[in-house]
C-alpha cells in the first residue's frame, strides 16, 4: 500500500471460542477475532475502513475512543448500522496523533453488552519519528474481563453488574489466559497497556520490577516518570510504559484488589495474575537508553469558559422492583437532547463532581484533554505533569478539573466508561460549533 493511506475491512459478527477445555463458547467477534484485529497506521494517514455489521438482530457502531475523528465518523449512537447493514469509516489522523487508541461498539443502549461479548480492539497510531529505542519492542497488552458460565457461555448482566458495572472472573491478555512472555535479561521492554473491560480497575503490579510511565491515553509524556510500583487503570484508560528486566526470574504483571466503592453485598476480590515474563540466561544485547525527554505538549492556556458536570446515583421503587438511575447534572441520556454547547477551538474548564458512592471515570469523544487538577476534602492537588487523556477517574467524593478543547465540530458523547452506567443513561451530548 502507498504510505499515507490505510485502509481496512471489520466485519462484527458472531464467532466461536474455546476458553475452557472442550467447551464452545459463543461470542461477538471483529472479523472472528477477540480482541479485534490490531490496528496500527502512523499519523497523517488517510483511513478508511469499511465496516460491515453481521449481527444478528442487533445495530451497532464503531466508536474510535479517544481518536480525533470528524463527529459523523466517530459511532455515535445516533448513527447505527443496522443489522446487515454496511458503511465506510473514513478520516484522516493529524500529525502529534499518535497514542494508543481503541475502538468498540457504541450503539444505543447496547454498548455493554457488545463490548463484554467481545467486540473491542486495540487502535495505534505511530508517530512518523518514536523517540523510544526500537530495540524496547512495541506490545500492546489489551485488557478484557471474561464471565464464563459451566456451560460455556457468557451469561448476562446482573442487577448487581447494572449497579456496580460488571466484573468478570478472568482478566484476558490480547485474548487470552495468563500467556508468557520469554525475554533474555537486560531486556528492555515497551508495553502499552489498555483497560478495555467495562467495569474492573486495574491497579498494575510487576512485582520487584519497577516500570517507567511514559505515556498515556493520547501518546507520549513530555518526559519518562520513573519508578512507579503500581499503574492505576480505571476502565477505558490507556497507559504506556517501559520496564527493564534486568536479572534471570520469573515475574509476574499482577492487578491488585482495590476497593472503588462497591454497592450492595458480595464485592468480588478483584486480584488476579495477568500475565508471565521469564526471564532467561542469556544475554540482550545492550539496549540504547530512554530519552530524557519525549515530546511536546501543548499549553491550552486559560479557559474562557468553566463548566460543572455532576455524576450522581439515584436509587427508587418502580414497577419491576429497585431502579437504579446513573445521572449527570441530575439527568439520564437522551440523545435527542443537546446538553452543553461548546464552540470549537476554544480552552475551557470542565469541572466534575462524583457526588455518587462509587468511582465513575470520565470519558470525551473527539479529543484528548488535559488533568489541571484534583480535590478530595477541600485538598487541591495539581497534575504533577502534562499528559493527553480522553477518560479519567473521578473517585467518589471527587472533583477533577480538566482543560478541554475540541477543534472539530459536531456532537460529541461525554459519558461514564463503566460500561453499564453509560448504558443505563450516565451519558451527556457536547455539541461542538
Ligand atoms: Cu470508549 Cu463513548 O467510549
Ligand atoms: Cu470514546
Ligand atoms: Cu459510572
Amino acid at each position: 500500500d502507498e504510505p499515507g493511506r490505510f485502509e481496512a475491512e471489520l466485519t462484527a459478527k458472531p464467532a466461536i471460542v474455546r476458553f475452557a477445555e472442550g467447551i464452545d463458547t459463543p461470542i461477538l467477534a471483529y472479523n472472528g477475532e477477540a480482541p479485534g484485529p490490531l490496528i496500527e497506521v502512523t499519523e497523517g494517514d488517510k483511513v478508511a475502513i469499511r465496516f460491515a455489521n453481521r449481527l444478528f438482530r442487533w445495530e451497532t457502531t464503531i466508536h474510535w475512543h479517544g481518536m480525533p475523528v470528524p463527529a459523523d465518523q466517530d459511532g455515535n449512537p445516533m448513527d447505527p448500522v443496522l443489522s446487515g447493514g454496511e458503511r465506510l469509516y473514513a478520516f484522516e489522523l493529524p500529525e502529534g496523533s499518535a497514542g494508543s487508541y481503541w475502538y468498540h461498539p457504541h450503539p444505543h443502549g447496547r454498548t455493554a453488552e457488545q463490548v463484554y461479548l467481545g467486540l473491542a480492539g486495540a487502535f495505534i497510531v505511530k508517530p512518523r519519528q518514536d523517540p523510544i529505542p526500537a530495540a524496547y519492542g512495541d506490545t500492546p497488552l489489551f485488557f478484557t474481563d471474561l464471565r464464563l458460565a459451566a456451560d460455556g457461555l457468557i451469561p448476562a448482566n446482573t442487577m448487581a453488574d447494572l449497579m456496580n458495572g460488571r466484573v468478570g472472573d478472568h482478566v484476558l491478555v490480547n485474548g487470552q489466559k495468563k500467556p508468557t512472555l520469554t525475554l533474555p535479561a537486560g531486556s528492555r521492554r515497551r508495553f502499552r497497556l489498555f483497560n478495555a473491560s467495562n467495569a474492573r480497575f486495574l491497579h498494575l503490579t510487576f512485582g520487584e520490577a519497577a516500570m517507567t510511565l511514559i505515556g498515556s491515553d493520547g501518546g507520549l509524556l513530555e518526559a519518562p516518570v520513573t519508578g512507579r510500583r503500581t499503574i492505576d487503570l480505571a476502565p477505558g484508560e490507556r497507559a504506556e510504559i517501559v520496564v527493564a528486566f534486568d536479572r534471570p526470574g520469573r515475574l509476574v504483571l499482577r492487578t491488585e484488589d482495590v476497593d472503588h466503592g462497591w454497592m450492595g453485598p458480595g464485592r468480588p476480590d478483584m486480584a488476579a495474575e495477568l500475565m508471565t515474563v521469564e526471564v532467561t540466561a542469556d544475554k540482550a544485547e545492550p539496549a540504547p537508553a530512554l530519552p530524557a525527554r519525549l515530546r511536546s505538549i501543548a499549553d491550552l492556556g486559560s479557559p474562557a469558559v468553566r463548566r460543572r458536570f455532576e455524576f450522581t446515583e439515584t436509587m427508587s421503587m418502580g414497577e419491576g422492583g429497585m431502579k437504579m438511575a446513573f445521572l449527570i447534572n441530575g439527568t439520564s441520556f437522551d440523545m435527542n437532547r443537546v446538553d452543553v454547547v461548546t464552540k470549537a477551538g476554544q480552552t475551557e474548564l470542565w469541572e466534575v463532581v462524583n457526588r455518587a458512592d462509587m468511582d465513575h471515570p470520565f470519558h470525551l469523544h473527539g479529543t484528548q484533554f488535559q488533568v489541571a487538577e484534583t480535590e478530595r476534602d477541600g485538598r487541591v492537588s495539581k497534575a504533577p505533569y502534562r499528559a493527553w487523556k480522553d477518560t479519567v477517574n473521578v473517585a467518589r467524593g471527587e472533583t477533577v478539573r480538566l482543560l478541554v478543547r475540541q477543534d472539530l465540530p459536531g456532537p460529541r458523547m461525554y459519558h461514564c466508561h463503566i460500561l453499564e452506567h453509560e448504558q443505563l443513561g450516565m451519558m451527556g451530548v457536547a455539541e461542538v460549533q
